[in-house]
């Protein structure tokens, strides 16, 4: 008898489930049947060839998770900004590899032409802008564009670029200031508010913003760029709330270094080279395309309920209380 309720409980089995439904919330005038599913039966087919597992919803709408769509980004259209180097350029080439059609924007025009080359020659499907998103007019203009290219629907937004001015906080001109604020921040808070109504249009989007660990522990010199990504931790948080009834997932990633242009002069100085090491458990520095996989998985239906969260891709750095190197 203990065996029976033993294997029921742990192999595959086929097995009901009843969960009783979400409360109902009369200020909730928009309600999404489609979008917030309530489950009344849960039946799993461990022996269908696809494992699929199908979820009938009390109401006539049923949804196939399916191991194929869970790990895929199939007809799913993504925005990436500052897709051609480092970091975005890693993220715009996981995308697509996944199945997502990617649009993403530079500064630099030739880089960005040379880019679009290189993935038509490998077959993704990828075009660009040469947009600079600290621009206000130029991110409206961006928006518009993604908009008429996608057909006003969008299931991926990520938010990658950024900059940074490495100086004593007192030091911070008003010009150096406001630079790291409308790359930084603002970028991501104006973008996100401009292709809202592309997101909600998709019925089931996935915002993820590149933070730094720098927005959870101090670093040197960085006072300014870590309050900017702390900022987009917040606004992580505060959107995964708001924006939860349109089916609309915020999370960030938070990296520590990265091999990318950004860092590299910084880290030509063995010395600190060895210090980064030395407070890296991990110890050594991180891959753009071991970011760029942490935010394809926050975009991949098998993430659907993930959100609000900052996942730090660093090596271990920023759980490091004092753990001496000496073996
Ligand atoms: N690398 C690290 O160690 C590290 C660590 C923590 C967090 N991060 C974060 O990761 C993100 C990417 O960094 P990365 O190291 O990959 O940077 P990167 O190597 O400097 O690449 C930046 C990319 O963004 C574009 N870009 C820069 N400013 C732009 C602007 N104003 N408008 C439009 N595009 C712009 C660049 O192209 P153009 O120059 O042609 O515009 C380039 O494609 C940033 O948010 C950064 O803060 C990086």
């Amino acid at each position: 008898m203990v065996l029976n309720m033993t294997s029921h409980l742990y192999t595959n089995l086929p097995q009901r489930l009843h969960f009783p439904p979400p409360p109902s919330s009369s200020s909730s005038s928009s309600f999404k049947p489609h979008l917030y599913l309530s489950f009344k039966r849960i039946t799993l087919h461990p022996q269908s060839s696809s494992s699929s597992i199908f979820i009938h919803c009390s109401s006539q709408n049923s949804i196939a998770i399916t191991s194929e769509n869970r790990w895929s980004l199939n007809e799913m259209s993504a925005l990436v900004t500052g897709g051609t180097r480092g970091i975005g350029r890693a993220i715009v080439e996981e995308l697509a590899s996944l199945g997502a059609e990617v649009h993403t924007c530079a500064r630099n025009e030739n880089e960005l032409e040379n880019c679009l080359r290189d993935w038509n020659r490998s077959g993704f499907r990828v075009a660009g802008s040469v947009c600079d998103v600290s621009d206000r007019s130029q991110r409206e203009n961006l928006i518009e564009t993604v908009s008429s290219f996608f057909d006003g629907k969008l299931h991926i937004l990520v938010n990658n670029v950024g900059t940074n001015i490495r100086k004593p906080m007192v030091e911070f001109t008003p010009g150096e200031f406001s630079i790291l604020l409308s790359t930084n921040f603002e970028s991501v808070f104006h973008l996100c508010q401009l292709a809202y109504p592309l997101l909600k249009a998709s019925e089931a989007a996935s915002v993820v913003s590149i933070s730094s660990v720098s927005g959870f522990v101090s670093l040197k010199n960085m006072s300014v760029q870590s309050s900017t990504k702390g900022a987009i931790n917040q606004l992580t948080r505060s959107l995964a709330c708001e924006w939860a009834k349109d089916n609309i997932r915020i999370n960030a990633v938070a990296p520590w270094y990265i091999k990318t242009s950004m860092v590299e002069q910084v880290l030509s100085n063995k010395d600190y080279l060895e210090e980064v090491y030395s407070v890296t458990p991990l110890g050594r520095l991180g891959e753009p395309r071991e970011v760029s996989s942490a935010v394809a998985f926050l975009c991949l239906p098998a993430s659907s309920y993930i959100t609000g969260q900052i996942l730090c891709v660093d090596g271990g750095m920023s759980i490091n209380g004092f753990f001496p190197r000496h073996d």
